[in-house]
């Protein structure tokens, strides 16, 4: 091929994975993803991105016509491929909210032994600190003995929905690593991300850093993330009892540089696949380490699991139910319209979902519920499957006595409040994402309620 550049695999081609097998074609690599999953390997190479996220097709079709892109199921066709082997397995939440690294394991201890050349392995899914220690030690006792395995760390911070972004143009690169070789190697593999800025005259940051604080990076930006958010939604609390606005005071704390803007919008709180279980891992991995002051991630996660609640409670006040036992009123008889059922607009990720997790509640409260969602219907489904779903928006709002926008989709955004109006039994409205310009419903006759907002009940 002409090319100096490295020959990459990415294990595990899971969301973060095949995102990033697919842009690093995109990016003039060689690249080969690898995964157990025969379906998703199989759906790959036939140009079938596995979930919802946009303009991944594309690139995805045009990297499978280019040659440059392969899957494969095959460890020792992945050794016999890979220069750089990135590490993009899942680390779900085991017990007590500990990490559980059985996929990392797997993923090392099925490439090493076919290894049969100095190789480095790049870890990228996100672990406790001390991983990169012990997939040492899994390499020492694994690869072929006459092989050398260099293991470095280097996070990624790609966000669903914004993926491709985030890959191709990250606003800074990590590099954990313990030696030049590997650091010259970490350059090498990341040379096309660097190459494209320059073309577009900009620069991505590089911090070298130890692998510890490579690992730490990561959850340490996700638990201050989740930080923000929980603390917006404490103030949206506040808001509510003292009669205030949550969003005007977000918008007048945001203009603050040293606070900013983004994720100051108080809500439901936070879902998916990252912020809980990272938090949770996090605060777990401290206290094993003896550190206590990491405590207050508890406290984070509660004020997150509590806007939950509290959008039932606001709604069995709106419906002017029997709250006499506030955690589970009576809301039977109610016809609800969910809409939204993703953790989040523009992706059909339902893991952790506020808006299915607030929908199981008001079913449980005896309501009537239709949900709906653009892109995540056939996830909620498999996930959720004792709800009732609808096919569109207008199927989900007939008759309904209430409406709440539980995920922040444009296309809620973009209702027409008066149109809806003559769809619905009784025109509620509950704005949980706080998505909705207030005015422009109050205007024309709803009952408006956002989450800390004019005074909620
Ligand atoms: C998150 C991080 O933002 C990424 O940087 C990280 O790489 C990723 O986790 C990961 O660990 O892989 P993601 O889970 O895709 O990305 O979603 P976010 O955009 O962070 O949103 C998380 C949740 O917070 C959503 O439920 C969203 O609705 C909520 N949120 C976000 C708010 O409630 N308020 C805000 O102001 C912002």
């Amino acid at each position: 091929s002409g090319t100096t550049r490295p020959r990459l695999t990415f294990i595990g081609t899971g969301y973060l994975g095949a995102t990033y097998a697919i842009c690093f074609a995109e990016l003039g690599y060689e690249v080969l993803g690898v995964d157990v999953d025969t379906d998703k390997i199989e759906n790959l190479r036939s140009g079938v991105v596995p979930f919802h996220e946009p303009g991944l097709d594309e690139v995805l079709h045009r990297n499978l016509d280019s040659g440059r892109l392969g899957f494969t199921t095959d460890f020792a066709e992945a050794a016999a491929f890979g220069d750089v082997h990135f590490i993009c397995v899942g680390t779900p939440q085991g017990p007590e909210g500990v990490a559980d690294l059985r996929y990392v394991e797997a993923a090392v201890t099925s490439l090493v032994p076919h290894l049969d050349r100095k190789v480095m392995l790049v870890g990228k899914s996100t672990v406790p600190v001390g991983t990169t220690e012990w997939i040492r030690d899994l390499c020492r006792r694994f690869a072929p003995t006459d092989v050398a395995v260099e293991v470095a760390w280097s996070p990624e911070f790609l966000q669903e929905g914004h993926a491709v972004e985030d890959v191709l143009r990250p606003d800074r690169v990590v590099f954990g690593a313990s030696s030049d070789w590997a650091i010259d190697a970490l350059y090498a593999a990341h040379k096309g991300v660097f190459d494209l800025a320059m073309n577009e005259d900009r620069e991505v940051p590089v911090v070298i850093t130890d692998v510890a604080t490579a690992e730490l990076v990561k959850v340490a930006s996700n638990a201050f993330l989740a930080t923000k958010i929980s603390f917006i939604n404490a103030m949206a609390t506040m808001c509510d009892a003292a009669g205030a606005d949550v969003a005007q005071l977000a918008r007048a704390m945001g203009y603050d540089e040293r606070i900013g803007s983004k994720f100051l919008r108080a809500g439901v709180g936070f879902g998916g696949g990252c912020l809980p279980k990272d938090i949770r891992a996090f605060a777990a991995r401290a206290e094993q380490l003896g550190v206590t002051d990491l405590r207050f991630l508890g406290e984070i996660d509660a004020i997150n699991r509590r806007r939950r609640t509290r959008v039932v409670e606001l709604a069995a006040a709106l419906l002017g139910c029997d709250v006499s036992r506030p955690t589970q009123p009576d809301l039977s008889g109610r016809r609800i319209a969910v809409l939204g059922a993703a953790f989040k607009p523009n992706t059909d990720d339902v893991r952790d979902s506020p808006a299915l997790a607030v929908a199981s509640l008001l079913q449980g409260c005896g309501a009537d519920l239709r949900v709906y969602d653009p892109a995540g219907l056939q996830n909620a489904q498999a996930a959720a499957p004792h709800l009732t779903y609808a096919k569109s928006l207008e199927d989900a709002a007939r008759d309904a006595d209430l409406v709440c926008v539980l995920t922040a989709w444009d296309e809620f955004r973009n209702v027409e409040p008066a149109a809806l109006a003559g769809v619905v039994r009784q025109t509620r409205i509950i704005d949980a994402m706080n998505c909705l310009d207030p005015a422009e419903w109050i205007g024309v006759g709803w009952t408006y309620r956002g989450l800390g907002r004019y005074g909620s009940p």
